[in-house]
């Protein structure tokens, strides 16, 4: 049966997920399906036994996507599983921005065994005067599941919410309401407050650099729940040295980031939370677990969305690289077709074909077909 190994300490909600024939391992050469939330698995070997990698969480930047899409290995993520979670610390986040908690609480406990407690307050206090975010604009880069989440707690706090997604969702935007959408070169200009929630992508890699940062106004503060990569750290502190940025509050610590006056610095808490640990974990073993014994793919981050109802009889999966057509090329090594669903993203296809009889002997046969990256059959 199979055995999944988990990469990350993974809420054992998962567990309950997983069929108890399942074995679940943290060491294991051959695994069905890899389980993870930050491991790095780049270098990580990815055997042949492989179908699919559930990341219980969002971002996929640690694992080789299309590594494992040449190899047939389809990898899941769990979109808006952890995404109130993220949004309440962006929250707290612009709150950070102005009133200065943490040295305030710092200093406040420094009082203590001290004389006269209640006057050092009241003269001591004015060291920690910040402002509020009530009438400012904040600007929120990706309207996701995160940043609409964020975009409808801003407004409720009395913000003005302005957004640059060119990918949203007629549904998405029409639930924002009042968010304005503008272009990001404009939302750089009119934001107070800009937070970022896009994916860490080749093309969005320090999307927050020199450039980006001269268009902002002047004191403006930065929210980074994303990924550290998105800001070019050498400008970011630069910026805030000179006062061009007035806080820029990072979910990310690295070397350059800390130590610096006006860089508040949390360490990658934005998921932590026992909710969306238990969400994010539940959805990514369901996702798995539909994966491995139905072949159906939900959330999918390098392969097309797919599923179909379980009708009597096996089930043969095929995961394929630049064939146009998986319904031809399943034709032409005699496999029945008249019960076929196939789709594509990009180079990369998938085809479930519900057969009557099929023996597994036909998925080996077809692992050798030019163009097929993985054969299975289920049931
Ligand atoms: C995410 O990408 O959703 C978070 O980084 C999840 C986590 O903290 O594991």
């Amino acid at each position: 049966m199979a055995k999944i190994l988990k990469l990350n300490k993974i809420s054992k909600v998962a567990d309950k997920v997983f069929p108890s024939s399942y074995t679940l391992t943290e060491d294991c050469a051959e695994p069905d399906g890899i389980i993870l939330r930050s491991f790095k698995m780049h270098d990580y070997p990815l055997a042949d036994s492989l179908l699919c990698v559930a990341r219980a969480g969002a971002g996929v930047n640690n694992i080789p996507l299309d590594k494992c899409a040449d190899k047939g290995i389809v990898v899941f993520n769990t979109p808006g599983a952890n995404a109130n979670a993220v949004k309440e610390l962006a929250t707290c986040m612009l709150f950070m921005c102005g009133r200065r908690l943490a040295p305030a609480m710092e200093w406040a406990q420094s009082l203590k065994g001290t004389e006269d407690i209640g006057k050092q307050v009241e003269d001591g206090k004015k060291a920690f005067i910040g402002g509020e975010v009530f009438g400012k604009t904040l600007g929120i880069a990706g309207l996701g599941a995160i940043g609409s989440k964020l975009a409808q707690t801003a407004m409720a706090l009395g913000m003005k919410v302005i957004g640059y997604d060119p990918g949203i969702t007629p549904e998405r935007l029409k639930a924002l309401g009042d968010v304005k959408m503008v272009s990001l070169e404009d939302l750089y200009r009119e934001a107070d407050f800009i937070s970022i929630h896009v994916p860490y992508l080749e093309s969005t890699k320090n999307m927050i650099n020199a450039n980006t940062i001269a268009m902002m106004k002047d004191g403006v503060n930065i929210l980074n729940c994303a990924r550290g990569e998105l800001v070019d750290n050498t400008a970011i502190v630069a910026a805030v040295k000179s006062g061009k940025v007035n806080r820029y509050v990072t979910d990310f610590p690295c070397e350059e980031v800390l130590g610096v006056d006006g860089i508040i610095v949390t360490p990658h808490l934005g998921a932590s939370t026992p909710e969306a640990e238990d969400n994010c974990a539940h959805m990514a073993a369901k996702q798995m677990v539909d994966y491995i014994e139905n072949g159906n793919i939900v959330n999918s981050v390098n392969y097309p969305a797919l599923t179909k109802e379980r009708t009597n009889g096996k089930r043969l999966c095929v995961c394929t690289k630049d064939v146009a057509d998986i319904k031809n090329l399943l034709t032409a090594n005699d496999v029945d077709v008249t019960d076929v669903k196939e789709a594509h993203r990009g180079a990369y296809g998938y085809a479930i074909a519900d057969v009557k009889e099929i023996c597994g002997c036909k998925a080996d046969k077809l692992m050798k077909v030019a163009g097929v990256l993985k054969a299975r059959v289920i049931g």
